[in-house]
């Protein structure tokens, strides 16, 4: 039920932290990874990682090949299902398969487990639904713990998926537990401390989202990865057309769509690249975009407009969507539409 809250999206969203701390207290246990002891041995005898998902959940896809290869050390790609199940990559010798899926029923990803099934390789489905058909079809599952979501929109699952991809990574890479439960925690608090601000993120969706046609996200690295999601979530409920960017293409073609007043948000979070974001983002606004900075203490600059408690690296999309998850369903309030059924979508997608 949604109780006090006007839209399920709003209450998936304020679910997030509790997520979170239920998954730590699923995944680690007695002071050990919780984790099937044959799954990570059929993971650990991969040469290969293949993550096969569909909209939100391949988006998730992309932090999780960043956790994989980074803490487990294994090579691992991210396909759309859709174009996986009918134009296979030549696969390695010893192919793994992720398959990330909410409700566990999309047709698309369950077509491409069937043709991983003829060839009798291992597989793992990550979802929120326990004995969907996806996780019955695939020879491992592990669950996202994040209660029914109902909003067409995802978010808890979105960060269920990640901090579950996370919590194997470093099982796989032995990853000390201490050290991963107090930096799960600390994103699980500063997601918090974000949902505590939620009048300063709408008054931004209200003050420069609300006429608008079109819309750009710009990261580079994880923040890329990020921005895909943020504008996939921009655009399903506001009907805004958001398209996410890696940054230092802009100047390849896409600038050449930059107006007077064209809404440019960056993600800054990750250090390294941050500056060279920042450069981007001077070009647009040049050129006449409203822009946006979501950064973090340690990559934030005078004038930003949120900056999120430092979190480690590697965990970063975890908060920063949880910004974006807001700009999304504040717009959509804004312009007065139906935040938890968007026109032309189910929550379900059971055709191919
Ligand atoms: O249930 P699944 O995770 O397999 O669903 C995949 C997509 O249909 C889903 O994430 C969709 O993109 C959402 N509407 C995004 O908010």
């Amino acid at each position: 039920e949604k109780g006090t809250y006007p839209f399920y999206m709003l209450k998936e969203i304020d679910e997030q932290p509790a997520v979170l701390r239920t998954l730590i207290n699923a995944y680690i246990q007695d002071g050990a990874y919780h984790i099937d002891a044959d799954l990570l041995q059929a993971i650990q005898a991969a040469d290969h990682l293949y993550i096969i998902a569909c909209g939100t959940s391949y988006n998730a896809g992309w932090i999780g090949k960043k956790l994989l290869e980074n803490w487990a050390n294994i090579p691992t790609d991210v396909y759309l299902a859709s174009e996986f199940a009918y134009d296979m990559p030549l696969l390695s010798a010893r192919p793994f398969f992720i398959f990330l899926s909410q409700s566990g029923e999309t047709a698309d990803s369950r077509q491409a487990l069937v043709e991983v099934n003829c060839m009798g390789a291992p597989s793992l489905t990550i979802t929120n639904v326990k004995g969907s058909t996806l996780s019955r079809e695939a020879s491992y599952t592990l669950l996202l713990h994040a209660g029914p979501e109902i909003a067409v929109a995802s978010t808890k699952a979105y960060t269920a998926q990640i901090s579950v991809m996370a919590l194997l990574a470093a099982a796989l890479g032995n990853i000390p537990i201490q050290e991963i439960a107090r930096d799960l925690g600390i994103v699980a608090s500063t997601m918090e401390s974000i949902l505590a601000e939620k009048s300063r993120i709408q008054g931004w969706a209200d003050s420069n989202l609300m006429e608008t046609r079109n819309a750009f996200y710009i990261g580079r690295t994880s923040d890329y990865y990020v921005s895909m999601e943020a504008a996939l979530k921009l655009k399903e409920i506001s009907y805004i057309q958001t398209e996410a960017f890696a940054a230092g293409e802009l100047k390849h073609g896409t600038i050449a769509l930059i107006e007077e007043g064209t809404p440019v948000l960056a993600l800054i979070t990750d250090p390294v690249t941050g500056s060279h974001t920042r450069g981007n983002l001077e070009e647009t606004k040049a050129r006449g975009a409203q822009t946006m900075v979501i950064s973090m203490e340690d990559t934030a600059r005078d004038g930003d407009d949120f900056v999120i408690q430092s979190v480690r690296s590697e965990l970063r999309p975890l908060v920063s969507v949880v910004v974006t998850q807001l700009i999304a369903y504040y717009t959509a309030l804004g312009r007065g539409l139906d935040v938890d059924k968007p026109r032309n979508l189910a929550k379900s997608v059971t055709v191919e």
